[in-house]
């Protein structure tokens, strides 16, 4: 059993913190935001996150996790330290990284005893040996220490399930003792087979990248692929399924939608390319699948454009979904942002519902009217938009629906909705590449 310190209660430090502890091990969650580690010693959980909030009453409730703002006295007792600050897009789509580097000094300066000190923020290839050189710097005893880059590949809305049974682990290394105390930290994944890749430090900074970006790719593509199908009358569900069916491909990160959103794909595409470009080497495929998901989004606008033959002003528009996917309150990036913005500048009445996102979107539109159901929302609309996959607006009852619009106009960006009962009912509706011709 190690005694764990995670700096960094945001999304990765908070689960990994809970998840770790739920190993067996001794685990404070740290952070200089001190309301935030009052709102979590009291017991409440500031994200919403299924299955979060059991897993770290559990292990609070063992004694084995506990929350502190002091991160000098969290940094002393602990044999390994999880770096686990944000990491926001900075100038030119590079990540700023002052957050890591004020913690490397941190660490530097309370430096009391051998330590493994682990990055999991996604941090630019490079970071490790910059973090490295602080610590030492700051460090007044020239106490010895090891750096790991250990990126984490949870997902906002399953990251318990993911950070507690991952696909991989990576440890990118310096040192064979540290790798030793990495593979006990995570004794149990490691008991149970799950694949552990033992590298280097740069190798494994290029591997969180790499992953993303190359998902990145995989849903613009998707996305472009569903666009011709619009052309050609094809349904892209038919098509990605086949793919996926090749082993080589896999059927993960093929659906299609409104482009991708949240906190991670956005900005480590960019980073990623920003990092190419310093490095003279070319990332056209990255490149072109920014750009690809900015088309993407703004073809979402042009198609419910489309359907109300640009006729949009003083028409009432229902939304339903404001996260950027289903399962989180998360509305970073969301394509949802861009829909409101653009019927908005274009004197629309709009009327929005998420079942989890309503106060996050209106920190961006104060005066957005948001609503508690689906069919609140609706009534009275002359259309329909469903932006996020939520299940509760798979099972939308598309008679009642039609019942409480004023016009039955609607845009499926999830392809959720079932065509035939669509075409049955009369809509007038389209979706991402399966729309019936
Ligand atoms: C992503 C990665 O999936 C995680 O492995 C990684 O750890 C995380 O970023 C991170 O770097 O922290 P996340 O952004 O939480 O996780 O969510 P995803 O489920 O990957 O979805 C990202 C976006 O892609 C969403 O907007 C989603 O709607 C979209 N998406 C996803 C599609 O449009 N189609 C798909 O088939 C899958």
């Amino acid at each position: 059993m190690k005694n764990i310190a995670v700096i960094g209660t945001g999304y990765v430090g908070l689960v990994s913190g809970a998840g770790i502890s739920d190993f067996g091990h001794n685990v404070v969650c740290t952070d200089i935001d001190e309301n935030k580690i009052k709102r979590l010693q009291s017991g409440e959980i500031p994200i919403y996150e299924p299955g979060l909030q059991e897993l770290v009453s559990r292990n609070v409730q063992a004694s084995r996790l506990s929350f502190s703002s002091n991160v000098n006295k969290s940094i002393k007792e602990a044999d390994v330290l999880f770096i686990a600050v944000g990491t926001p897009e900075g100038e030119n789509g590079a990540s700023d990284l002052s957050a890591v580097l004020e913690v490397a000094r941190a660490i530097g300066n309370n430096l009391n005893s051998y330590k493994v000190i682990c990055t999991k923020s996604t941090v630019p290839i490079g970071t490790g040996s910059k973090i490295s050189d602080i610590i030492n710097k700051s460090s007044i005893n020239s106490i010895e220490f090891d750096y790991v880059s250990n990126p984490e590949f949870l997902r906002e809305g399953s990251a318990v399930k993911d950070f507690l049974w991952p696909d991989r682990v990576i440890i990118g290394a310096s040192s064979s003792r540290a790798f030793d105390i990495m593979k006990n930290v995570y004794r149990p994944l490691y008991i149970n087979e799950t694949p552990v890749i033992e590298t280097t430090i740069e190798t494994a900074e290029l591997i969180k990248y790499a992953s993303n970006a190359f998902l990145s790719v995989k849903i613009s593509y998707m996305n472009e692929i569903a666009n011709m199908c619009d052309e050609i009358g094809a349904d892209v569900h038919v098509v990605s399924k086949a793919m996926g069916i090749d082993g080589r491909i896999s059927p993960k990160f093929l659906h299609p939608g409104p482009g991708f959103g949240g906190s991670c794909f956005p900005k480590d595409t960019k980073a990623l390319v920003s990092m190419a470009e310093e490095l003279g080497t070319n990332l056209k495929v990255v490149e072109s699948a920014i750009e690809a998901n900015r088309l993407q989004k703004e073809r979402m606008v042009e198609k419910l454009y489309t359907l109300l033959k640009n006729d949009v002003k003083d028409k009432t528009i229902a939304i339903l979904g404001l996260a950027f996917k289903a399962q989180t309150d998360d509305v970073r990036e969301s394509p949802s942002v861009n829909m409101i913005s653009a019927l908005k500048n274009d004197g629309a009445i709009i009327k929005a519902f998420d079942p989890a996102a309503n106060d996050n979107m209106k920190k961006i539109f104060e005066d957005l009217d948001t609503n508690t159901s689906w069919e609140e929302t609706v009534k009275d609309s002359d259309c329909v938009i469903i932006m996020t996959e939520w299940n509760e607006f798979r099972g939308i009852d598309l008679s009642k629906l039609k019942e409480l619009v004023k016009d039955p106009n609607l845009l499926d960006c999830r392809n959720i909705l079932k065509i035939d009962d669509l075409e049955k009912l009369g809509f007038n509706y389209d979706n991402v590449g399966r729309k019936k011709r």
